[in-house]
This record gives structure tokens, sequence and C-alpha cells, in this order.
């Protein structure tokens, strides 16, 4: 018990029950050590503990980190109130008295700000380089497919013909913009809060700049009750992992459809997809159902925390205790579905063909048309209008644009001449695309080779 003087009976067991974090923040043990070593490391610097007493404090932590991972020593909430409080007893245990030490001129307010700050370090490096694997394997898709024809949408109805590899490097920018907001949760965790104590600092001489270092931060915080009262980091975070949801479950509903057999476009892996245990034909795609889904859950653990944070006041409230299990639960949510997905696209077989023959009989090609029009000198509304009219004549004459000719133009009007019939042709009709960004087969050709050089593939 950390704080035992004041009370004269101990806590209630639904009230530890309640309110023990144990379960969830267990998982700071290694960083919750390495907080503390550098804390006493510090210490023994100042000269407030000796040398040697730093020294019986640090093997004893390493002791307390060592039975815990090979499971000899098992912490449960019954006993602990949060892994600050389990450490420190543990270490009382093993060490003895000296071990009163340990919290010298610390609150946990400054030492669990610490913690989950080492935690988010490393794992938004490690969700950027997920978001990495996840372009090579988009982008290694794409070169595979940059000749395979789909239909572009909007409003999910047939919009303008473009290819495969056009629609992946979609997402592959989607993840670069990922990264963006990642590194910003990296920038936002440089600084140590170690030393703030619980709101003001300490009278102790104690050396921040030192316990930043030996943890590798770039600095100390600047401001004390800022330091221990600032979640912005987990707000940033929180967002992040629903930003980077919410693109992968535009890309889950999509395979969901593209797997359908009305679309018939895509055959998802086996080891990515379930059966029925009804149905013995059926082969479904519930990882990427169930992204979708849990993009719920990112979305609603960014409004949980946005909630716990409103009005606030300063400085560290019991409130922020409830951050954790929402932070890891987008962190972990986000990660396996990144790595999910790119399993999934990495083993998704296309049927290259699928399009080829449909893309003949649609209107896609209707605006290359009213483009046509515009460059014989025609203003694009009454180019629009004119293309229009085709289209109509098409229906009733039961013909796709790509099967006129040049006698079914004329019929239509005589501005027509037979070059009209060249911008008609879906096998060619992305050559045409002069613009930036456009799906011109050179173009993503380039897009390619500059991502394949920003990746270092
Ligand atoms: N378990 C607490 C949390 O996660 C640690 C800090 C508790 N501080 C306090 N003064 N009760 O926020």
């Amino acid at each position: 018990m950390l704080w035992g003087g004041r009370f004269k009976s101990s806590i209630n067991e639904l009230a530890m029950k309640f309110s023990s974090s144990l379960d969830v923040d267990i998982r700071l043990i290694e960083e919750d050590i390495q907080g503390s070593v550098a804390h006493v490391t510090m210490l023994a610097a100042v000269g407030i503990l000796t040398e040697s007493e730093s020294k019986t404090i640090r093997d004893g932590l390493s002791s307390v980190l060592a039975e815990y991972q090979s499971g000899s020593w098992k912490p449960t909430a019954e006993l602990y109130e949060d892994v600050h409080s389990a450490v420190e007893s543990r270490l009382t245990e093993l060490i003895g008295s000296v071990a009163g030490k340990l919290h010298t001129g610390r609150s946990r307010n400054d030492q669990v700000a610490t913690d989950v700050r080492l935690w988010m370090r490393k794992v938004a490096g490690e969700i950027i380089r997920l978001n990495e694997n996840w372009q090579k394997v988009l982008v290694a898709k794409a070169e595979t497919h940059q000749n395979t024809m789909m239909p572009g949408y909007t409003h999910l109805q047939r919009g303008q013909p473009v290819t495969l590899a056009y629609h992946l490097l979609v997402y592959t920018e989607m993840a670069e913009r990922d990264k963006v907001r990642w590194k910003a949760v990296l920038d936002a965790v440089s600084l140590s809060p170690l030393g703030s104590g619980a709101l003001a600092g300490s009278t102790l001489p104690l050396d921040r700049d030192l316990t930043a270092r030996l943890m590798g931060f770039s600095g100390p915080t600047l401001h004390a009750l800022d330091t221990v009262a600032d979640r912005d980091f987990m707000l940033d975070a929180l967002q992040a992992a629903s930003t980077g949801m919410i693109h992968l479950s535009r890309l889950a509903e999509e395979l969901i459809l593209w797997s359908t057999k009305e679309w018939d476009f895509v055959r998802l892996a086996d080891e990515v997809t379930t059966g029925s245990s009804l149905m013995p034909q059926k082969k479904n795609p519930d990882m990427a159902e169930l992204i979708r889904a849990k993009t719920g859950r990112t979305t609603g653990n960014l409004m949980s925390f946005l909630t716990v944070m409103k009005a606030l006041p300063l400085s560290y409230n019991r409130d922020f205790q409830e951050d954790k299990r929402l932070l890891f639960d987008s962190v972990d949510t986000y990660s396996d579905s990144l790595q999910l997905m790119t399993l999934m696209i990495d083993g998704m077989e296309v049927k290259t063909d699928r399009f080829i023959e449909d893309l003949k009989h649609d209107f896609s090609l209707a605006t290359d048309l009213a483009d046509w029009l515009v460059v014989q000198g025609m203003p694009f509304r009454d180019a629009h209008h004119l293309v229009g009219k085709v289209v109509r004549w098409c229906e009733d004459n039961g013909k796709f644009l790509p099967e006129l000719t040049d006698t079914d133009l004329k019929t239509v009007s005589d501005v027509f001449t037979p070059d009209a019939l060249r911008v008609l042709s879906p096998a060619t009709c992305l050559e045409n695309k002069k613009t930036t960004g456009s799906p011109n087969p050179a173009l993503i050709s380039r897009q390619i080779t500059t991502w394949k050089q920003h990746l270092k593939m």
C-alpha cells in the first residue's frame, strides 16, 4: 500500500476492484521499470541516494521484471491498485526498506505520464513500420496490375474506367498521411515528464535533464502542471488510429464487394477467409468484415476519451486512468487490422480480365466524348448536353458507347466525325488522360517508381 498513513481503515473491496487498473496497465511494466531505473540512477548522481542504495534498488527492479516475465510473480488486481504500486510492493518484499527510497521526489502522476509516453514512443514507431510494409505490398500489387482495367466509381455508380493500380495507390497515399499523423504522435512524446512530481515539481535537486537523457527523451518538459495534466498525445494517437481504421474500413468494404459473385473481381486467400458452418460452398471475407466493424470501436474510443477529457480541471485527475484501456484497445485493433489487411492484399488473386468486355457495355466513356467535342470548340455545357443525347440514343437503340459507329454518332449530330470513335475505346482511353494525378499508365508507372524509391523497395 502506497498511501496508508492517514487512513484508519482499509479500502472497501468493491472500491478496490472498481479502481484498480492493474489488469490494463501491467502492460506498462517494462516502461515503469525503465523509468524507475532512470530515476534512482539520477537520485544517486545528485547525492540523494548513495551509489550502493541506488544499485540495490536497480538490481531489485530487474529481479521484479524477471519474476514477472518468468511468471513466478503474478500481481493481481485484488492486491494492487496499479502497475506502479505492484512493482514497488514487490520490490519492498525483495530488498526491504531501502525500496522506500525509490519514490523520492516522484509522484505516480509524473510516473504514469512517463510510462505511457515511453510506451507510445515504441508503439508509434512500430505503427509507422507497419504502414511502410503495408505501402510496399500495395505498391507491389499496383505494379502487377498496371493494365488491369476496372470501372472507377462515384456514388457507387460507374464513372470512368481506371486501373486497379490507380485504385490501390489511393491507399498508399492514405498510409503516407497516416504516417505523418503517427510521426506527430512521436513528436508529442519527445520530452520527459519525470521530475514534474504531483503537479508542482520538487524541493529536491532532481536532475530532470539526466533522467530525460537516460530514457532517450530529447529533454524535460517545461511546465510541471501542464505535464501531469497533458493527455493530448493520447488524443492524437486515438485520432490517428481512428483515421487509419477509417481508411482500412473503406478498402475492407471494397474487398467485400469485389469478392461477391456479383462483382466477381477478386478472390481472397484461404488464410484470411472463413467457411460457413452450414453452407459448404461459402468462403466469407470475415477479416474484412471485422475490420469494417472494429472501426466502430476505434471511433468510439476516441469519442470516449474526448468525453473523459472535456472540462477536466487541472491537473491530474483519476479520470485519466481510463485513458490506457482506450489507448491500448485502439492501438491493438489498428495494428492487427493493418497487418491483416496487408496479408489480404498480398494474397489477393485478381481476375485481370474481369472488366475488359464489361467496360465495352457501359457509358463510362461519356466524359471522354464530351471532352472530344470541347477540343472541337464546343462549350462544355453544350457538349455535356449533346453526349447526354447520345447516351439516350444508345439506350433507345440497345447499344453502348464503345459499340457506336460513325453513322450512329452522325444520326445524333453531324458535329461528330470518325475521329470521335477514337476516344470511345476502353482499351486506350487512359492514354488520353493528360493531367497530373490522372490514371494515365505512363504517369502511374512513374508513380510506382517514385514510391519504390521512397519506400526503398
Ligand atoms: N493508475 C493511475 C493512472 O493510471 C496512476 C496514477 C495515480 N495517481 C494518483 N494520484 N492516484 O492514472
